[in-house]
């Protein structure tokens, strides 16, 4: 259910229209490279949206689970993850500001949905809140995922710095996830 609801989010948000120590290159840019023509601008512009708006809902998911569970044994674990989220959140605001795009007209709708999906899976206890964890994660790996093939499939090199930030966000969201699943998300989600 918790998927089902993020991935809305996320589909909703392409319809309306990526720690991280980054190399720093040559290039003229630092993460997403100057559009050759409106197709790949609408594309890019699309992505860096999409992937601003899940890290977005990321953090104010967590963000819920702290208000529940921030002084509960579990704190400290949720506290780390949502540190990362905060660093992923932080680079596509900056990757955002540098190319100019919009954030999605949604973030106020994420501000609270993901705050109440958060701290309402967080009050059915530490079990609730990983189980959310793990669903929240796994969609949005699947989707880095996605962009990692489409962007492989489309020029490799020419996207080699933005493919790699979407990389490492991949990686840290499958911790999470994982992180998740040892922490007793399981006995929860057996009923989902
Ligand atoms: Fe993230
Ligand atoms: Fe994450």
């Amino acid at each position: 259910m918790f998927k089902v609801v993020f991935v809305m989010v996320l589909e909703a948000n392409y319809s309306l229209c990526t720690t991280v120590p980054l190399q720093l290159s040559s290039r003229a840019y630092s993460v997403v490279p100057t559009p050759r023509d409106s197709g790949e601008k609408d594309m890019l512009d699309r992505m860096m949206r999409v992937d601003h708006a899940g890290e977005y809902g990321a953090n104010r998911i967590y963000a819920g689970q702290m208000a529940v569970l921030g002084r509960s044994r579990t704190g400290p674990l949720i506290q780390q993850m949502w540190d990362q989220e905060k660093k992923h959140l932080q680079k596509f605001n900056e990757i955002l500001a540098e190319n100019r795009v919009r954030p999605t007209a949604l973030l106020p709708l994420w501000n609270i949905a993901g705050f109440v999906l958060g701290a309402s899976t967080a009050l059915l206890g530490k079990e609730g809140a990983m189980a959310c964890t793990v669903a929240v994660e796994e969609s949005i790996s699947e989707h880095y995922n996605s962009q990692i093939r489409a962007l492989m499939e489309k020029d490799p090199e020419r996207y080699t710095e933005l493919l790699q930030v979407i990389k490492e966000f991949r990686d840290e969201e499958m911790e999470h996830h994982d992180t998740g699943l040892e922490h007793d998300a399981e006995t929860v989600l057996t009923y989902i």
